[in-house]
């Protein structure tokens, strides 16, 4: 049996998860679940990487140990995992014991051959990437240019250096050789001119904290966090305690890493292994990063976005089942944007996708099929009469179809993959409005009718199993209704190739929309005055509305205000000021979701105390129907304060 070794990075825990990091996970997920139905032998590997400075720092800064501060975060990452229906092979702590032996014995080998030396390192580092940078690598004021603003700290210490020049030749010419072997070409182009640079020797271990392994023949050092990092993906299938399973599973087929990290990944990491005489790993597949309105996701901007609240808010607004929201959210992320690019993740574009991919053409194509199938058929599926019209077309693409997603997702080109499966599901559509099986049942030709209905609900059973691994609840559920016997976890991607599998004879089970199409049309403008009991708005002159100082401000903190449904208390950087607001829209944003927001105020509104908080200004917002909200916001990136004219 052909053989898949899939890894997502393993996670930093100085901080819990968000949506930036399930991204790469689900990606992962929905791989290895494609690999598993299409037959394969999968092991995917995920985890958390929990020594370095930073994570020593953080720790302390919560007043707690590491490994007890580590302990909470890995928790809260499994949590997430769990959350987002990610179902691993092994999960990895770089804490574990049988991880610290097996960096132990890569150390040791490489120290006996020659290619770890004792030295001193000079250089500027960056705690929070680990990472050393030359001069020419900082952002403006020594700061790092990953985590801008972030000050880089001088470090010299004696430690030991591992002898990657001694490699450059063997990884220029592996990079070369193997097209493949780094994804997208523009990382892969990036990567290699890096090498063709010329490589330096880098420093392995550190001596002035403890927080790491420490080295075999120099129990004063402690290996470097990365080091230690990347060996998880030998020690997470068996290097150390299942030799059988790693030969099994080694080499990983791929790695799936962010831009941020990929040098780590092909460069150092195959020298490393290639050093200790183990095999370069297939793949390194750079993602792209997400931002949340064109910003990037960080602590300190307050701009974290929470996957699970995320869904929570999408299954309260559709009133579809939680599980099924995670699913939409997952859909989302993996077709919005083309795999290894970077993207925008926001609320507009989620709800577009649920309502017209999911609520109608998918659900509503189950929802108008299994009513028929039920009053005309007694709920039973009808055996299929010969073929007609269009039946062998939608029969050949859906043929077509499924090569064409198992093609795409060999090459994680996870959002072709889906608009293939939309292929299908919009000519399923077409032809249901097209053959008419209404007009089929009027006409007395009742037997056409369910072939039609047949041929509909087949199209349907294949683009379910295909979506599978996207959305495992979400097919489950589809599964359920479509009455078929056999688990849909059992189904390989075989039985997705196989056009008229569906038994004639079984009960369908019509049931309640999977994806409940979320209400977003506005109430006309009329009806909203009309119901305020307002005037009609009088004109003003030009000078009347200069008046108005109104004006680009940024949210920084947002807390709701005890005692109330609606009011936000918002703190708003106007440009030259910090002001005060409060605003009634807690039923509509989470405040955690405020923060870093670009909004629209008008400032020079006379103040006015609103539940004990003084309110300096007001945000502005459309308001329609009896209690709907939206906040205005602005397109481009005009600075904060700029005046609204
Ligand atoms: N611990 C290292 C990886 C070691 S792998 C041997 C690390 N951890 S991290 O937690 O900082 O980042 C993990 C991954 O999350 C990286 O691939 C990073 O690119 C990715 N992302 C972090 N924020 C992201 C987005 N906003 N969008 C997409 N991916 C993001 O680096």
């Amino acid at each position: 049996m052909e053989k898949f070794y899939i890894t997502t990075p393993i996670y930093y825990v100085n901080d819990v998860p968000h949506i930036g990091h399930a991204y790469a996970t689900i990606a992962a997920d929905a791989a290895a679940r494609f690999h598993r139905l299409a037959g394969r032998d999968v092991y995917f590997a995920t985890g958390t990487d929990e020594h370095g400075l930073n994570i020593e720092r953080v720790a302390r800064a919560h007043g707690v140990a590491p490994q007890a501060w580590a302990d909470r975060i890995s928790t809260a990452f499994r949590d997430l995992w769990a959350g987002l229906h990610i179902a691993y092979d092994g999960y990895i702590r770089t804490t574990e014991p049988r991880h610290e032996r097996v960096v132990q014995a890569i150390f040791t080998r490489l120290h006996e051959q020659g290619d770890i030396y004792k030295g001193t390192y000079e250089g500027w580092y960056c705690a929070s990437c680990e990472s050393f940078y030359s001069e020419a690598e900082l952002g403006e004021d020594r700061t790092c240019a990953v985590h801008t603003g972030r000050p880089v700290e001088w470090n010299a210490e004696p430690c030991y250096l591992f002898r990657l020049s001694r490699y450059q030749d063997w990884i220029q010419s592996h990079i070369e050789r193997h097209p493949g072997f780094i994804e997208p070409e523009a990382q892969r182009n990036e990567v290699l001119s890096f090498v063709r640079s010329g490589l330096r020797d880098i420093s392995v271990s550190r001596s002035t904290f403890k927080w790491g392994v420490p080295l075999p023949f120099d129990p004063d050092q402690v290996a470097y966090v990365w080091i230690d990092a990347l060996i998880n993906y030998i020690t997470v299938i068996g290097y150390g305690d299942d030799l059988e399973q790693f030969r099994r599973f080694w080499p990983a087929d791929v790695h799936l890493v962010g831009r941020d990290i990929l040098r780590f990944h092909a460069v150092i990491w195959p020298i490393v292994l290639h050093a200790a005489g183990l095999e370069p790993p297939r793949q390194v597949f750079a993602t792209g990063f997400l931002t949340f309105g064109g910003q990037k996701f960080s602590k300190s901007l307050g701009i974290i976005l929470d996957p699970v609240a995320v869904s929570r808010e999408l299954a309260e607004a559709s009133g579809a089942e939680p599980a099924v929201a995670v699913d939409a959210l997952r859909y989302f992320l993996l077709r919005e944007v083309p795999f290894g690019a970077d993207g925008d993740f926001n609320q507009p574009a989620l709800i577009g996708r649920f309502n017209a991919d999911l609520a109608n053409d998918y659900g509503n194509l189950l929802n108008r099929t299994l009513p028929l199938v039920a009053r005309q058929f007694g709920g039973v599926l009808p055996t299929p009469g010969p073929a007609e019209g269009t039946d062998a077309a939608l029969a050949d693409l859906a043929r077509a179809v499924v090569a064409a997603v198992g093609e795409h997702v060999g090459r994680l080109n996870f959002s072709q993959a889906l608009a293939e499966v939309w292929r299908l599901l919009g000519a399923a559509n077409k032809y249901i409005d097209e053959e008419a099986p209404w007009s089929a049942i009027k006409q007395g030709r009742t037997d056409r009718a369910g072939t039609i209905l047949y041929n509909t609900l087949e199209a349907l059973r294949i683009a379910t199993i295909v979506l599978s691994p996207v959305m495992p609840v979400a097919t489950q559920r589809v599964w359920e209704q479509l009455g078929i016997e056999q688990p849909l976890e059992d189904q390989r991607l075989e039985d997705a190739r196989r056009w008229g599998s569906l038994s004639p004879g079984l009960r369908v089970r019509t049931g309640n929309p999977i994806f409940p199409r979320i209400d977003t049309r506005p109430r006309p403008v009329a009806a909203a005055t009309a119901g305020e009991g307002g005037d009609p708005v009088s004109e003003i002159t030009i000078e009347e509305f200069k008046r108005l100082d109104v004006r680009i401000g940024e949210v920084t903190a947002a807390e709701r205000v005890p005692g109330t449904d609606k009011l936000v208390k918002l703190s708003v950087d106007i440009g030259d000021e910090a002001r005060t607001l409060v605003a009634g829209i807690a039923t509509h944003y989470q405040t955690a979701d405020l923060i870093g927001r670009r909004i629209v105020v008008l400032a020079n509104l006379q103040p006015r105390k609103v539940r004990g908080v003084e309110s300096r200004g007001m945000l502005l917002a459309a308001t329609w129907g009896d209690d709907e909200v939206a906040i205005l916001t602005v397109d481009g990136a005009p600075p904060v304060g700029s005046r609204i004219s």
